[in-house]
């Protein structure tokens, strides 16, 4: 537990250069400065190291960062041991009780409940020493011993509250808290977990963080799970993930799989690096987690209409964490299969054998998209090209980006540079003077939404950040919800206001900002903008902002205006007013 203002003050003391020095000769070629890439083999330099944003990006494969997340790449470090090698290097010391008083908090509020949440699983192990039906219950199951204690699996016991053994004061808030015992209306407590095979869910650290419990046999719920808590959010947690990280590097492969017991399973028959989401569709935090420790992540269905769907949503989740450097696959399994039945009817190699053949995330999606379209027809091309754009948008990793629309315009039969052209894609200029078709005419591109353009501008001036207007960003895009949360993160003082984008981009690490912050960050297709238009772009920007709020009332005014309040007729007759006596002053962003 490192508070955020020691990470922020501990990149401001440190340059990014000289930690890149270290294990990779740099070149200063202008402002910054270049390398082969360490994440990739190439010949020519296209990794980059801005001393300004504290920033490092590979134009080859997209990995970037900031100091923090270098050594981790590079060094396969965790985010924490990062912060201790960073913290080393500048003789200053990580704090072991955290100093900011939300951190600090945070803190003294989640050690009593790890304690507690230890001292049950504890408990629980041991009753399952005793409980013949829970024992017999997982030796049917095909489980011994051994990976029953790999797993930490215990036993609940059919009590009411039999926690009241395990720990000092049955009545401490914090049980509740811990999600444990479950209190009633007159306020008497009972244990949440009666008779079930426990299953402790374990952080990153080996911490117990909550539990998942089997009912013995048949009976509703199957599985009960700890509600979420300080400690536990099922958005971002695997199970299984700490047994599995040395398999996970020595394999350089994660599977991941939807139950407990496919886990357990698995790592019964040797195959040791599977984790499962936690009854949860799987989440771009999921993916960054797993990505931060592997290049290939297969996720493992069934084959029913289910797992597809459910297939469906790993995809989407994964489109903005790709970079070109990691791959997906999806492994459907035979009708009525999990992976838990079907390694133990056909074995370990037969399952890996089909992990290893799992269909790539391009197959997928392109299959997927293209299942109830006829592409012999017109329209049904042109339905394909549709439903393909925002989806094929969303990839963060340029190259496969390009192939995905490569294979898109193939399908679609119509040229590259023409389909780019219709969703608003500037073509690289080489493709456009090749193309051979009509004269090439200035390319129509989308509008860009404001929030986009402020978003890359705070992104290279993140200080500018505070002269913003929150409250007339719309929060109903990615970018838009993100430049809020820099501007709060600035206004509050979380997030110093001459932070370089390295430490921006730290401060978002693991938030649902983070994708979009990368993905604008590193995009090629749109250079950083010139200094000397950027101040101008800025100010234009914020001024159209401000005309849409305004455009916005008035139009939300003249909507209903036989039915105006007297005070709202005396501000449409002022807005009207504005529009006539200044028709050029306020561009009218609707009409551009
Ligand atoms: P499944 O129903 O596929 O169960 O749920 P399973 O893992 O194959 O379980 P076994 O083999 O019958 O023991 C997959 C996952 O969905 C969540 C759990 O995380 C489970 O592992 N789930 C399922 C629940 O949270 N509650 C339920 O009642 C059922
Ligand atoms: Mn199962």
């Amino acid at each position: 537990m490192i508070p955020q203002a020691f990470i922020q003050d501990l990149l401001a003391r440190v340059d990014i250069v000289d930690v890149i020095e270290r294990h990779v000769a740099l070149k200063k070629k202008g402002a910054n400065y270049f390398a082969c890439c360490p994440f990739h083999n190439e010949k020519s330099a296209s990794f980059s190291v801005s001393p300004s944003k504290q920033f490092y990006h590979c134009f080859g494969c997209g990995a970037n960062g900031s100091a923090i997340g270098f050594l981790m790449e590079y060094s396969g470090l965790g985010f924490v041991e990062a912060i201790k090698e960073l913290a080393r290097h500048v003789g200053v010391e990580v704090p072991e009780d955290a100093r900011d008083k939300r951190a600090a908090q945070a803190y003294a509020q989640a050690q009593p409940l790890t304690e507690l949440m230890t001292l049950a699983a504890r408990f629980y192990r041991e009753q399952l020493k005793t409980s013949e039906p829970a024992i017999a219950y997982l030796k049917q199951r095909g489980l011994t011993g051994q990976v029953a204690a790999r797993f930490g699996i215990g036993y609940a016991p059919d009590a009411w509250q039999s926690l009241d053994k395990a720990v000092r004061d049955y009545s401490d808030k914090a049980l509740l808290e811990a999600g444990l015992v479950i209190e009633n209306d007159q306020g008497r407590r009972y244990d949440r977990f009666r008779g079930r095979v426990m299953f402790p869910i374990l952080d990153a650290r080996g911490n117990v963080i909550g539990f998942g419990g089997r009912v013995i046999g048949e009976g509703e719920p199957k599985y009960l799970n700890s509600p979420e808590t300080p400690l536990f959010e099922k958005g971002r947690e695997l199970y299984g993930l700490f047994q599995a990280r040395q398999s996970l590097r020595a394999e350089n492969t994660a599977i991941v799989v939807e139950g407990y017991m496919d886990v357990v399973a698995l790592a019964q028959h040797e195959v040791q690096n599977a984790v499962a989401t936690l009854g949860t569709a799987t989440t771009a935090t999921h993916i960054q987690k797993l990505f931060r420790l592997v290049d290939r992540v297969v996720f493992c269905f069934d084959g029913d209409p289910a797992g597809r769907k459910a297939a469906w949503r790993a995809l989407e989740a994964a489109l903005e964490p790709l970079n070109d450097a990691k791959q997906i696959g999806f492994l459907f399994l035979p009708d009525g299969h999990d992976p838990d039945s079907f390694v133990r009817e056909f074995g370990a190699d037969a399952f890996r054998q089909r992990s290893v053949d799992a269909t790539p995330l391009t197959t997928f999606l392109l299959d997927a998209l293209g299942q109830d379209i006829d592409l012999h027809s017109a329209e049904g091309r042109a339905r394909f090209a549709h439903d393909a754009q925002p989806l094929v948008l969303r990839v963060g990793a340029p190259m496969l980006r390009l192939q995905l629309l490569k294979a898109v315009a193939k399908r679609c039969q119509i040229d590259e540079v023409e389909l780019m052209q219709a969703w608003g894609l500037k073509p690289p200029p080489h493709t456009v003077r090749r193309a051979s078709a009509p004269p090439p005419r200035s390319p129509r591109r989308a509008p860009t939404p404001l929030e986009t353009t402020l978003l890359r501008i705070i992104l290279q001036h993140p200080a500018w950040a505070a002269r913003l207007p929150a409250d007339l960003i719309p929060d109903a895009s990615d970018e838009g919800r993100a430049l809020i949360a820099i501007i709060d993160a600035v206004s509050i003082g979380e997030l110093g206001s001459a932070s370089p984008l390295g430490a921006l981009l730290e401060h978002f690490r693991d938030t649902p900002h983070s994708p979009v912050l990368t993905r604008l960050c590193t995009a090629q297709s749109d250079a950083t903008i010139a200094d000397e238009v950027v101040e101008t772009l800025f100010h234009d920007t914020v001024n159209k902002l401000h005309g849409k709020a305004l455009d916005d009332e008035f139009n939300a005014l003249a909507a209903r205006a036989n039915a105006l309040s007297a005070e709202e007729r005396k501000r449409y007759a002022q807005l009207l007013q504005q529009k006539h006596g200044n028709p050029a002053g306020r561009p009218k962003v609707s009409d551009s």
